[in-house]
């Protein structure tokens, strides 16, 4: 069983991981428009990976009894300077979801909180996963610069699939 305030806390991230969800199907848009169709791709599988994150959490507040309330969704940015400013747009924003899985392990210990402590711990890893996998884009997009290599680059993020866990 849930808490109020854990119960409220994790609404609260149900609502953040959409809004990343938005974010990055915003960003896929934004490539799709600077013909960039790999990085797209590339964009549109994170904005499933969200969308299962968030899920994820929704049946967890189902199982423990809880009650789901969905709230607005802020609208995303829709430009970028460049591809560089929108990856290092999109690797603070995972870092700033990283603080927010914390905050909530936090307070999951504050609130005796086990089983939610436990729950949190996969997201715990995914952010370290997710922030090396922004930060990996990041890396290769300032070694290449604007030339060429762009477009070969572009090619190689435009072979990621989205594959849900299958023990998550
Ligand atoms: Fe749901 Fe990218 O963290």
């Amino acid at each position: 069983m849930l808490t109020k305030k854990m119960e409220e806390a994790i609404n609260e991230q149900i609502k953040w991981e959409f809004y990343s969800s938005y974010l990055y199907l915003s960003m896929s848009a934004y490539f799709q428009g600077l013909g960039l169709p790999g990085f797209a791709t590339w964009m549109e599988a994170q904005y499933q990976e969200e969308v299962f994150h968030a899920m994820k959490m929704f049946k967890y507040v189902n199982d423990q009894g809880g009650r789901v309330k969905l709230q607005a969704i802020d609208q995303p940015e829709q430009e970028w300077k460049s591809p560089l400013d929108c990856m290092e747009f999109s690797l603070n924003h995972e870092r700033l979801v990283t603080k927010r899985i914390n905050d909530l392990a936090s307070l999951a210990q504050e609130e005796k909180d086990h089983a939610t402590f436990i729950f949190l711990q996969w997201f715990i890893s995914e952010q370290v996963e997710e922030e090396d996998t922004f930060g990996d884009v990041v890396s290769k997009l300032k070694l290449v610069g604007d030339g060429g290599g762009l477009f070969m680059l572009d090619r190689d993020l435009g072979t990621r699939v989205f594959t849900p866990p299958t023990k998550a």
